[in-house]
């Protein structure tokens, strides 16, 4: 039994947007009553080596969103994404629409405004975004309801969110072959994510969940549906009643040798402002990087 509040009758529209670069899927949800819709996760396109910042992902999602005569009204964030950017802003900029992260982002604009050295122009209380979530706090999509469940461990401001019949795992779960996110950066923490994961896993087993990532593993296609039942039975790192310590000694040892996100360090600095980029003395977009300092 979960003590959130699940209506499993409630069946959004659930459509994925799957970003070759970094092998994350945004989503359009859409309320099946009105033309009240969300996205969830958005991705801003990098040429990292280049410095170029391109919108052909957010572009798809605005052009569907457009094309069903969608309203947006929510662009939400399950977390500060160490491996994207958002393109939150440009797409709000397009199609209106509120912001939406978990309200720990405050502890992640902390420790990150630290590691960028940011001036005190940098706000460390989320108030670049419009709305912050805590555990178990509700909004409406049109005539349908979301909740936000409190997720931490891989970050800390994780939050999953459910809408309906369809749960958005953000990075705490990937399908039951991929296992889990990582628990190693900073205010990440294993024993955590587990909770975290069997807090989740509370949901209804027949309850849609859908992955932010999926690498493919074994050579599969890429997949991004699966199902809280399916994730209980089958999840390699956590299904079939795998204890805590055996999850946190797995799950820190494979961290360990994991490297470093190749996006890591401009999506840092993009996500915790919102999506914005920021800007140098000029006003002029520009990123950073701190050497050694991650
Ligand atoms: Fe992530």
């Amino acid at each position: 039994m979960t003590p959130y509040p699940v209506n499993m009758d409630v069946r959004p529209a659930v459509e994925a947007f799957f970003d070759d670069a970094t092998n994350t899927i945004s989503y359009i949800v859409k309320d099946p009553t009105s033309e009240a819709c969300a996205i969830i996760d958005s991705v801003m396109d990098i040429d990292y080596a280049a410095g170029r910042i391109t919108y052909d992902h957010a572009d798809a999602l605005i052009a569907r969103i457009t094309e069903m005569g969608g309203k947006l009204e929510w662009i939400i964030e399950t977390h500060v994404h160490a491996d994207h950017l958002s393109a939150a802003p440009y797409i709000q900029q397009k199609l209106g629409g509120k912001i939406g992260v978990g309200e720990k982002i405050m502890v992640v604009q902390e420790t990150f405004g630290k590691v960028f050295n940011e001036g005190t122009e940098f706000q460390r209380d989320g108030s670049q975004f419009d709305a912050l979530f805590k555990d178990g706090d509700t909004y409406e999509i049109g005539n349908m309801q979301g909740f936000a469940m409190y997720t931490p461990g891989h970050t800390p401001a994780c939050m999953v969110h459910v809408i309906g019949n369809a749960a958005f795992a953000g990075d705490t779960l990937f399908m039951p072959d991929g296992g889990s996110a990582r628990a190693d950066f900073p205010g990440g923490d294993a024993g955590e994510l587990y909770d975290s994961i069997q807090k989740v896993l509370t949901l209804p087993d027949d309850m849609r969940l859908f992955m932010c990532h999926d690498y493919g593993p074994n050579g599969r296609d890429i997949a991004w549906e699966t199902s809280v039942g399916e994730e209980k039975a089958h999840n390699i790192h956590v299904g079939g009643g795998k204890t805590k310590e055996e999850f946190v000694k797995f799950r820190t040892e494979r961290d360990a040798q994991l490297a470093v996100p190749k996006l890591i360090i401009p999506s840092l600095q993009v996500n915790m402002r919102a999506g914005e980029v920021p800007t140098d003395d000029n006003g002029n977009p520009m990123l950073k990087v701190p050497v050694n300092g991650l």
